[in-house]
């Protein structure tokens, strides 16, 4: 049965009228999915797809990404790169999807999951989900704005009743949505409970498009077992491919991390910054990673600590030539205490 599903794992996936090479995909997220990180991983390779960090679609029609941070890409990424959007006017999540459509991206996402004040204030993300007449215009306006893959995020809604997520997957797809990720958390649960993943057997089940289940997805047996017990057609994941970014090539590929991965990967990622950043700015997202590498470790608290000591990127670059002197005992299961 395992070795069936680690063979269904990398197989195609038909995502609207577009092939992907197998079914795992990163998760979007805002601060970590940037066009840095998205290097690092395309290094190593594996995946079906990745996502950026939610965009403001207001912001994408005239957007610069020689400046933005989020809307900023490689033009080698564009065929496998899906850029996510949140917004609540279905006008201006079209506008947004067609310069999406315009530059090149494989497709768009539409944000209904994000749980974090700032944005359900406002009404977007997963305060959406408490309109659901308005949730369907949006994916309708999108869908008739373009014509690349229409990807919908979203989570089990704000109670914890299973028949909403299955109605809001359905009135996704009835609306146009080619693909749905499906987080199954209530809001504003910001992942201190563990999800809920036989909502996404039923989310599965209610819709003939594919659904990518997520979720706490850690290691290899995670993936089989979520495929085995939901029946989702794919895989997103989100904080375990910043600490390991070689996951996707793990799973899928074959590929197997020596020793030195962690120190030769936490390097090449400080160049890969700041060859896209300013010194300041690479250092901040350096920062932002550092807990999720360092959960890696056993004693990761202490190596993070050590490790964002750092006002420059020639600081953090010294930061791991001392730490990895004595090689840190690494864990085959991360301490997720470090970045829930
Ligand atoms: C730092 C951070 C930023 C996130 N930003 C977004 C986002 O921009 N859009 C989105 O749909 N989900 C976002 N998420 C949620 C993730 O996509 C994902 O649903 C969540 O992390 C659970 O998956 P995981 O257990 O594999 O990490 C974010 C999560 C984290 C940790």
């Amino acid at each position: 049965m395992n070795e069936i599903l680690v063979q269904y794992l990398v197989k195609n996936l038909i995502i609207k009228d577009r092939i992907i090479p197998n079914r795992m995909v990163l998760a979007p997220m805002a601060g970590l999915g940037h066009i840095a990180l998205r290097r690092l991983i395309s290094e190593f390779g594996g995946f079906g797809l990745l996502f950026t960090g939610m965009c403001n679609a207001k912001a994408i029609p005239h957007e610069n990404p020689e400046t933005s941070l989020v809307f900023k890409w490689r033009k080698e990424e564009l065929s496998n790169l899906v850029c996510q959007i949140f917004g609540s006017d279905p006008k201006t999540m079209a506008a947004a999807a067609i310069r999406i459509e315009k530059e090149g991206f494989f497709g768009v996402d539409l944000n209904f999951g994000c749980s974090v004040a700032a944005i359900c204030k406002k009404g977007y993300g997963a305060a959406l989900l408490k309109k659901p007449d308005l949730s369907s215009k949006i994916v309708k306006a999108v869908r008739e704005a373009v014509s690349i893959p229409v990807f919908v995020k979203f989570r089990t809604g704000w109670e914890n009743n299973p028949l909403f997520p299955v109605d809001m997957a359905k009135r996704f797809e009835e609306a146009g949505a080619d693909a749905l990720t499906f987080h199954p958390r209530v809001a504003p649960d910001r992942r201190t409970r563990p999800p809920k993943w036989d909502m996404i057997r039923l989310v599965q089940e209610s819709v003939s498009i594919p659904v990518f289940g997520n979720g706490n997805l850690f290691e290899k047996e995670d993936g089989i077992r979520m495929l085995r017990e939901t029946f989702c057609q794919g895989l997103s994941i989100g904080r375990m491919a910043v600490a390991r970014p070689w996951l996707f090539a793990q799973w899928t590929d074959g590929f197997l991390p020596g020793d030195d991965i962690y120190y030769k990967t936490a390097l090449r990622f400080s160049y890969i910054l700041s060859d896209h950043f300013d010194d300041h700015f690479a250092v901040k997202l350096f920062k932002k990673y550092a807990p999720y590498f360092c959960a890696n470790f056993k004693f990761g608290h202490q190596l993070l600590k050590k490790l964002v000591y750092a006002q420059t990127m020639i600081d953090i670059r010294n930061n791991l030539a001392s730490v990895f002197e004595s090689t840190p005992e690494a864990l085959s299961r991360p301490n997720i205490n470090l970045f829930l």
